[in-house]
C-alpha cells in the first residue's frame, strides 16, 4: 500500500473526505471518554444509511441468521453467507469500522482451522475486525498475532443457547460477575481490542468498564459502557417479535414498508400505476409511422360492405 494512501484518508460516496474509524480509534475514544455507536447490519443499503449517519461501528452480527434469513437461532448461519452478507457491507460502509461475526461452529474445532475461517473474512470480504464469543484467550491470542483485530463477546452469548437453557441474563450473582470480571481480562490482555458485553446486569457491566483498557459495547448491559450497539431490526421495528427490555425502538420501518407496499398493490389493481408520465414514449416521428393509414380503413370497410 502507498504510504501517501492510508485507509483514514478515505472518501464517503459522495466524494467528501472521511476519517475511517480503526480499532484503535475506539481505544482512543475510551480515553477521551467519547461514546462509541454501534449497530449491525448486513447489506448494501442498510448498512451504507447506517454509516452515512456516523456510526463508529458497524457488525455483521450472526443475528443475521434469525432476522434476515428467519432461522430461530443464530447457529445455522455458515461462513459463507456470513462472507456473503460482510462483503455487502464492505462495498457501503466508508467510515465505520467493520467487525464480522464467527458464526457457530467457525472457531470451535482447532486453532488453526479458526485462524484459517478468520483470514477468510479479512482476505476474501474486507472485515476490519472479527467478533468471537466467549472467553477463547488462545485463539484471541493467536488472531491478534495473525495481525486480526478481535472483538470478544462475553455475558449472554447466544452461540451458547443450547447450553444456557435459553437467551438468559447472565452474571447475577457476585461470584459469577468476579468470573465474567476475570473472563474480560484474559481477553484484553490476551489482545481483544474491544469487548460487547450482553445481558449482563448494569453494575456488572459498568465494573469491568471501568476496569478495562480497551472499550466494552453494551447490549442489554445498561448506560456505563464504553459503547453500546443495537441489532438494526430491532431499532427498526422489523423483527416481528415484541422487543426485549433493552431495545429501544427509534423507527417503525415494518409500518412504512406495509404502508408503501399496500398503497402500491391497490395502484396497479386499479390500473393508476404507471400513469404517462411514468411512461417512455416513442419520439414524434416513429409515433407518426405507427398510426394506422387514413385512408385504409375506408377500404376495408368498403371491402366488407361488398
Ligand atoms: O450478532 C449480533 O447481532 C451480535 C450483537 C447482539 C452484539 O452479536
Amino acid at each position: 500500500m502507498s504510504l501517501t494512501n492510508f485507509p483514514g484518508a478515505g472518501v464517503s460516496h459522495t466524494g467528501n473526505p472521511v476519517t475511517k474509524v480503526t480499532m484503535p480509534a475506539l481505544a482512543e475514544m475510551k480515553r477521551q471518554g467519547k461514546p462509541i455507536s454501534a449497530l449491525t447490519a448486513y447489506d448494501y443499503a442498510t448498512s451504507r444509511l447506517v454509516d452515512e449517519a456516523g456510526i463508529d461501528m458497524v457488525l455483521v452480527g450472526d443475528s443475521l441468521a434469525m432476522v434476515v434469513l428467519g432461522h430461530e437461532n443464530t447457529l445455522a448461519v455458515t461462513v459463507d453467507e456470513m462472507l456473503h452478507h460482510t462483503r455487502a457491507v464492505r462495498r457501503a460502509v466508508r467510515r465505520a469500522l467493520v467487525v464480522a461475526d464467527m458464526p457457530f461452529g467457525s472457531y470451535h474445532g482447532t486453532l488453526s482451522e479458526a485462524l484459517a475461517n478468520a483470514v477468510r473474512f479479512v482476505k476474501e470480504a474486507g472485515a476490519e475486525a472479527v467478533k468471537i464469543e466467549g472467553p477463547r484467550v488462545e485463539l484471541v491470542r493467536a488472531l491478534t498475532e495473525a495481525e486480526i483485530p478481535v472483538v470478544g463477546h462475553l455475558g449472554l452469548t447466544p452461540q451458547s443457547v443450547h447450553r444456557m437453557g435459553g437467551y438468559r441474563v447472565q452474571a447475577r450473582t457476585a461470584d459469577a460477575v468476579e468470573r465474567l470480571k476475570a473472563d474480560a481480562h484474559v481477553l484484553a490482555e490476551a489482545g481483544a481490542g474491544a469487548i460487547v458485553l450482553e445481558g449482563v446486569p448494569r453494575e456488572a457491566a459498568a465494573a469491568i468498564t471501568a476496569e478495562l483498557a480497551i472499550p466494552t459495547i453494551g447490549i442489554g448491559a445498561g448506560p456505563d459502557c464504553d459503547g453500546q450497539i443495537l441489532v438494526f431490526h430491532d431499532l427498526v421495528n422489523l423483527t416481528f417479535a415484541p422487543p426485549a427490555k433493552f431495545v429501544r425502538r427509534y423507527g417503525d420501518a415494518a409500518a412504512l414498508i406495509r404502508n408503501a407496499v399496500e398503497r402500491y398493490r391497490e395502484d396497479v389493481e386499479h390500473r393508476a400505476f404507471p400513469s404517462d408520465e411514468e411512461s417512455y414514449h416513442l419520439p414524434e416521428s416513429a409515433r407518426q409511422a405507427l398510426q394506422p393509414k387514413a385512408e385504409a380503413t375506408p377500404k376495408l370497410h368498403a371491402v366488407r360492405k361488398a
